[in-house]
């Protein structure tokens, strides 16, 4: 996918002229709609630019889209290098500047500072879910803490969905890929950068989703193939996230490269029975201390706790997400994960899990009981 920049408020077609001759096709939007960016529920472009040649001061709205939008650059073309709007536009969180005459080679240098800075990953994590069974919100699970992780993130988020016989984390997202996950793995000896980028489709606050394919189908994942591709987008995202289909050997015995595995349960004897099996088995495969068990749904009145999940499991449930179908549920039908349109407890307990998993990352160093801990609250 090529940059995506939006021009705020110039009106100087050379402006835009000078953006394109960067390699970018902006999109043009007046000042008066920069509120409307800075919305969380707007999908930020890579780059603003944010033309305040006809502006005596910043416009406040631009603090607020910083504070929304983490990860988007922001580039302030002014008339004249003014120290005060130069210092203004920094506190509101601008990253780069230019003033006239506006030349290719400044507005390209600017551009590229900025990028740079957001297309490298310092570090990055492979998150992969597991459901035990169908229907217990493996799906809703990953796709809400990959939108937690996209805003989180300073160099890409991406969700891969592997549920290549059906896989509806589209849906979820509310997107329509043109390419998925099967044309990543049929061309994996081919697959670079640019390449990638036009297989993905760009989700709500800047996630990027390698989707299922559309038609689906009974296709075995090919394990080599899965781990070159997990391997490949580890090296271009801060963040992957990975729907893993429970009964693919070819998903489940590549997963080398994640830093967590995520085994998704809820309460109900089956479920319960086939965590204790799945967690087993993965932590045979993998290293003991990178497999979690999570549950959903949570119903307090159940008559097996949590306490004998973990007693079937021999290890602690990490994390637990309330049961709340009517909220879930809408977020499905409108596309739209819980954490972008709802202040339920649901879409708190899903950022919440997201920014744990996050700093997982942050405090690499700490042994894996310590963030065991500290996630389940007990020893
Ligand atoms: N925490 C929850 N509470 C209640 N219903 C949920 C919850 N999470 C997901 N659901 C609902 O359960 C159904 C299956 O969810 P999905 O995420 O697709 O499951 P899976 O991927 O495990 O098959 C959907 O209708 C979804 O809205
Ligand atoms: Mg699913």
């Amino acid at each position: 996918m090529s940059l995506k920049i939006t021009v705020v408020g110039s009106t100087d077609r050379e402006l835009e002229g000078v953006v394109r001759s960067c390699g970018a096709v902006p999109s043009l939007v007046p000042l008066t709609q920069l509120p409307a960016l800075a919305q969380a529920t707007s999908q930020p472009a890579d780059v603003l630019v944010v033309d305040l040649r006809g502006q005596g001061s910043v416009p406040p709205a631009l603090s607020a889209f910083r504070r929304q939008h983490a990860t988007t650059g922001i580039l302030i073309v002014a008339k004249t290098l003014d120290p005060d709007l130069i210092l203004a536009a920094m506190r509101a969180g601008a990253n780069e500047w230019v003033a006239e005459p506006i030349t290719h080679a400044e507005l390209d240098a600017a551009i590229t500072r900025i990028t740079a800075h957001q297309t490298s990953p310092a570090v990055s994590q492979t998150l992969a879910f597991v459901g035990v069974k169908g229907g217990v919100g493996t799906t809703s699970l990953a796709v809400n803490v990959a939108t937690v992780l996209s805003r989180i993130a300073t160099s890409g988020a991406l969700m891969i969905d592997l549920q290549v016989s059906r896989g509806d984390a589209a849906l979820y997202l509310g997107v329509e890929p043109r390419f998925s996950v099967a044309d990543a793995l049929d061309n994996i000896h081919k697959l670079d950068d640019a390449f990638f980028r036009s297989l993905v489709v760009r989700g709500a606050s800047r996630l990027d989703l390698l989707a299922a394919p559309e038609a689906g189908g009974a296709a075995r994942l090919d394990a080599s193939r899965v781990r070159a591709l997990l391997d490949f987008t580890s090296k271009q995202f801060e963040y992957v996230v990975v729907d893993v289909p429970r009964t693919d050997p070819g998903a489940l015995d590549a997963l080398e490269v994640a830093t967590s595995i995520v085994v998704v349960t809820t309460q109900e004897l089956p479920a319960v029975r086939s965590a204790a099996s799945m967690a087993a088995r993965l932590r045979q495969r993998y290293s003991k201390d990178r497999v979690l068990v999570v549950m959903t749904r949570l119903d307090k009145e159940s008559e097996i706790s949590r306490e004998d999940v973990e007693r079937v499991l021999g290890a602690p449930v990490a994390f637990t997400f309330p049961s709340d179908y009517r909220t879930a549920m809408a977020a499905l039908n409108k596309g739209k994960p819980v954490v972008l349109s709802n202040h339920s407890s649901l879409a708190a307990s899903f950022e919440r899990f997201g920014r744990l998993v996050a700093g997982l990352q942050i405090e690499k160093t700490a042994p894996p009981s310590g963030w065991l801990t500290r996630m389940t609250g007990r020893k």
